[in-house]
């Protein structure tokens, strides 16, 4: 293991102004988003869209990695280049999503564990040879009267521990991803406690596993009122208690935390991310790692029509501009209409 290369990786991700496009979705996912704008997910509009995203002129500014999915490593552009390779010109680093997904935990109605660490040793050592330089392995949490239980957490806390060691062994950054979910109508502070619960977990398990935190990213949830919960926090309380939760938990060692959207519109994840990073004394680096926050608008506008690309490629820079003035707090609403200034 280097760990002076897992450290310098983990750094350049979260450069300032920069932040990483998640474009890892597995075909179960990737299906529900074309299908959203009527486009049928074959592997050529698959790639089609993903081209979209990849190759954006001036995007690089903005976007330091993208994680791709397993067929996205291996496939190219339209003139034939790898994906990875695309990528490469512009100094974006091509990332790996590693998991097998989350699927029902036996015995614990309602609770999800992520499998995939059989055989993940191999195939981290394919993901390297093919380009990659980081990974992500996400693990997913939600909320009900009688859940999580503390089996769940533990249990998806050890398994993203066992990965991050073997990303880091491999020489890959592992993107430490627990995801507590908004869905339900909890309350913000119920998502704060079973946020640091899950937090204290993890962080405990990558101690146990002797993961080097310096050479690793956390991509947390912000912390937010359910979904249905009828007393929606503000984006100040959003922010505060955001913060407060990670400053309680994560080691100032983790040279960043990557935020997920997770459900959240496109501008109510900047807003969030924007209100964070203009509160004092952050010992981290408060980035993106967004999904749907950053490719809503592009499929908006794409629509499966290749008319339509260079508007998609506007939307995307768009987005990831508005996102990148977030990275330090100077998002403003005007700049929704406005036209991306650098
Ligand atoms: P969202 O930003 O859409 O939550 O996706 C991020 C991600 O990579 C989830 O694993």
């Amino acid at each position: 293991m280097k760990t002076e290369n897992l450290e310098s990786v983990a750094r350049k991700l979260v450069a300032p102004g920069k932040g990483i496009l998640a474009a890892d979705e597995s075909s179960g996912t990737i299906e529900k988003r074309l299908k959203s704008i009527s486009v049928p997910s074959t592997e050529e509009n698959r790639r089609a869209y993903r081209e979209i995203l990849f190759t954006t002129a001036g995007a690089s500014e903005f976007i330091s990695g993208v994680i791709l999915f397993d067929e996205t490593i291996r496939q190219k552009t339209h003139d034939g280049r790898t994906f990875v390779k695309a990528l490469e010109e512009q100094r974006i680093i091509p990332g790996i999503k590693v998991d097998k997904g989350a699927k029902p935990m036996a015995n614990f109605a309602g609770e999800k564990i992520t499998e995939g660490l059989d055989g993940l040793r191999d195939r981290l050592a394919e993901y390297l040879q093919l380009g990659a330089r980081f990974a992500k392995w996400r693990a997913v949490i939600a909320i009900g009267d009688t859940i999580p239980t503390p089996t769940c957490i533990a249990s998806n806390a050890e398994a993203l521990a066992r990965y991050a060691a073997l990303c880091q062994e491999a020489d890959l950054v592992p993107i430490v991803e627990p995801e507590v979910l908004m869905d339900g109508a909890h309350t913000i502070e119920r998502h704060f406690e079973v946020t640091q619960q899950t937090l204290e977990n993890v962080f405990h398990a990558l101690y146990e596993h002797r993961v080097v935190l310096e050479g690793m990213l956390l991509k947390p949830n912000m912390v937010l009122s359910g979904k249905d919960c009828p007393q929606q926090a503000s984006v100040q309380e959003v922010a505060e208690a955001t913060v407060r939760c990670m400053k309680r938990v994560v080691p100032a060692a983790v040279p960043g935390l990557v935020f997920l959207s997770g459900g959240q519109t496109d501008l109510q994840a900047t807003e969030h991310l924007n209100a964070m990073n203009q509160l004092p004394n952050l010992p981290w680096q408060l980035s993106f790692s967004f999904g749907r926050a950053l490719q809503a608008p592009v499929l908006k506008a794409w629509k499966g029509d290749s008319a339509n690309v260079t508007a998609a490629e506007r939307a995307f820079h768009h987005r990831a501009w508005c996102n990148s003035k977030a990275r330090f707090g100077k998002y403003s609403e005007e700049m929704e209409t406005a036209k991306a200034i650098t």
